[in-house]
């Protein structure tokens, strides 16, 4: 239950709304426990349990009793109304604020978190987690401060009929919460499982739609739908289980009550023959009612401490990922200098402690105003170099330094703020493509439409985007058009370029165009880094996307194993020289045709 102090925060945040709350609470359940003694007293006054004074007729006493039962029942339902209106209100606040709360803890952390957890499991804690923890919030508080305020109006007003009569009426209370509690463990569990298995049934759901297409290829529609079935079935079975201890919950409930509403009777009954006892009938269905009053709040105390237990576990979740600490951190809150160059010092990195390098020794200088290009074979690290040039890893040894100063410790919003990154696996969002170019800029609101449309052509992909009926207004995504890859790509440099960055940096970010749309690509690039003094770091598998660099490095197993101007490596018996003549040579094959 520690971990739900956490929310103590919230409680104080909302504090008005929570003592308003519990004094309705109050106030309802006074209104609440004083209807079943009038209605005893009716039953005693028709009766003729209880004399009515002179100058009274029958009828006047009875209709002042029955009005009085209404007019209290239509308070209590005020003030049910308002406790709902106050408490449940308070709890979707909190509810809100949590989720912003974590949302932003989600934004901060950094791409390491994120390699470390499932989609699933993020989601989880923002929604299942959440609302876990709002079951107690919500309900959880109100039905026992419920409890809290009901019992003592009851057990008094029990207590002023017969103390014996009311013992026996409330023992079967305890009892009853207890064996709720029990039914609502092993219904919350077997929920659990139902929703683990629905979850499981709908991811199944949803990789089956988006891989239709190799799914048919394969003609594996069979095979498709027999593991849905199986899961199906899975997700049948648990749902039974779960049915049937439903099942017992309310037979737990209507057992007791019917066994303290016999004890009433009985020792009631008894109590009424005992001229000394001075219980009437009327008393007695003024205890069963106060009973079946005070069912639903005992009842909820197994409810309530198991929906709880539920909602600690949850938090505690919640607690543990906003206890993490960001590997990459803003150390720095000073200007930054003006860029000049990027130096890597011997430096090393590795993914995890007990995996491989995955560089190693890593030597080179980016200055201002120069195009690096960066060649080697699949998996060689080129992406993770870049990555690090980002800051969106830090070295394992060694350094990165930034002008003089370590990159870690450089002012890191604004040294992103230069750069532009078109990565390798393009990512797109499900908007207009205005707006996923638009996303690029640093100042949203001052763009303009000319800029972003100047964006598109530098990126060679206007004439694709001008094709669309909706041109830039064209949807992306799950229910819009589907652009090729080398379109998506294009969209993607087009996005970098909006920024006007200083430092560029892209990640094979041709290598779905043809040969003849990335020469004119790299030619705009050309004139854009001059125009602009752009430092440009461009990663290939091909020769021919680097034609523009100044320096080319080499990478082969995490190593720089060739460095030098292009010319130069072109004059000795390197790597380099050997890619260029095989890719070179079959390039203009590619364009006979
Ligand atoms: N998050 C990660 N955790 C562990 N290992 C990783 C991770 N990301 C990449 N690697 C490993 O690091 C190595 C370098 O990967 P990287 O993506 O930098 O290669 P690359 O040169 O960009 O390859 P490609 O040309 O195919 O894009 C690979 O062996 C890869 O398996
Ligand atoms: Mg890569």
């Amino acid at each position: 239950m520690k971990s739900l102090s956490y929310l103590n925060k919230y409680f104080f945040k909302y504090r008005w709304r929570l003592l308003l709350g519990i004094l309705c609470i109050i106030a309802g359940n006074y209104f609440g426990a004083r209807i079943p003694a009038i209605i005893g007293e009716s039953m005693n006054v028709l009766k003729g349990d209880k004399p009515i004074s002179a100058g009274q007729t029958l009828f006047w006493v009875a209709l002042g009793l029955a009005g009085m039962a209404i007019l209290f029942n239509i308070i209590k339902g005020f003030f049910l109304f308002l406790t709902r209106q106050t408490l449940i209100v308070m709890s979707r606040y909190i509810e809100f604020d949590l989720k912003n709360e974590i949302f932003e803890k989600y934004q901060q952390l950094d791409y390491s978190f994120y390699k470390s957890q499932s989609t699933g499991d993020l989601m989880n804690r923002i929604s299942e987690d959440v609302s876990q923890v709002r079951q107690y919030l919500g309900p959880g508080i109100m039905y026992s401060i419920n409890l809290i305020a009901l019992f003592p109006f009851s057990l008094y007003e029990m207590l002023k009929i017969n103390t014996e009569l009311a013992l026996y009426a409330l023992a079967p209370l305890p009892i009853m919460a207890c064996l709720i509690y029990l039914v609502s463990n092993r219904m919350n569990k077997l929920s659990k499982e139902v929703q683990q298995e629905q979850s499981r049934l709908s991811t199944l759901g949803q990789e089956t739609f988006s891989g239709i297409r190799v799914i048919k290829a394969y003609i594996q529609e069979k095979h498709a739908k027999q593991n849905f079935e199986e899961s199906s079935k899975t997700y049948l079975k648990k749902t039974m289980r779960l049915v049937r201890t439903n099942a017992l919950f309310m037979p737990t409930i209507s057992l007791l009550i019917g066994t303290s509403t016999l004890l009433s009777i009985y020792i009631g009954g008894l109590l009424t023959f005992d001229k000394f006892s001075g219980v009437t009938t009327g008393n007695i269905i003024t205890i069963i009612l106060l009973i079946y009053n005070l069912t639903w709040p005992f009842a909820s105390i197994g409810w309530v401490t198991s929906i709880n237990q539920r909602a600690a576990a949850s938090q505690e979740r919640i607690n543990e990922f906003l206890r993490t600490e960001p590997a990459i951190k803003n150390q720095s809150e000073a200007p930054l200098e003006e860029f000049r160059e990027i130096r890597f010092k011997d430096m090393s990195f590795r993914y995890k402690p007990e995996l491989p390098d995955v560089l190693s020794n890593i030597n080179f200088t980016l200055k201002r105003g120069e195009t690096l290009g960066i060649i080697g074979k699949t998996g060689s690290g080129k992406s993770t170099l870049l990555q690090l040039i980002v800051r969106q890893l830090d070295p394992s040894s060694g350094e990165v330094v930034y002008n003089s100063q370590k990159l870690s410790s450089v002012n890191l919003p604004a040294y992103r703020k230069q750069l532009s990154v078109v990565p390798q696996d393009v990512f797109l969002f499900s908007d207009t493509i205005y707006n996923n170019i638009a996303f690029g800029a640093l100042d949203l609101e001052s763009t303009t439409r000319e800029e972003i449309v100047s964006a598109a052509k530098h990126a060679h992909v206007l004439h694709n985007i001008e094709a669309f009926p909706d041109k830039f207004e064209t949807l992306l995504g799950e229910r819009g058009v589907n652009l090729s890859g080398g379109q998506k790509q294009r969209v993607s440099i087009a996005r970098a370029l909006i920024r006007k960055p200083h430092i560029l940096l892209l990640d094979d970010c041709l290598s779905a165009v043809d040969t003849e749309t990335e020469e004119i690509i790299l030619g705009n690039l050309k004139q854009l880094n001059k125009e602009n003094q752009t430092t440009s770091v461009i990663v290939s598998h091909r020769i021919s996307s680097l034609r523009n660099a100044d320096y080319i490095l080499v990478l082969e197993n995490g190593r720089i194993v060739e460095e030098g101007k292009p010319a130069d490596l072109l004059q000795t018996n390197s790597q380099y020289r050997e890619l260029y003549d095989k890719q070179l040579m079959e390039e203009p094959e590619v364009f006979e045709d």
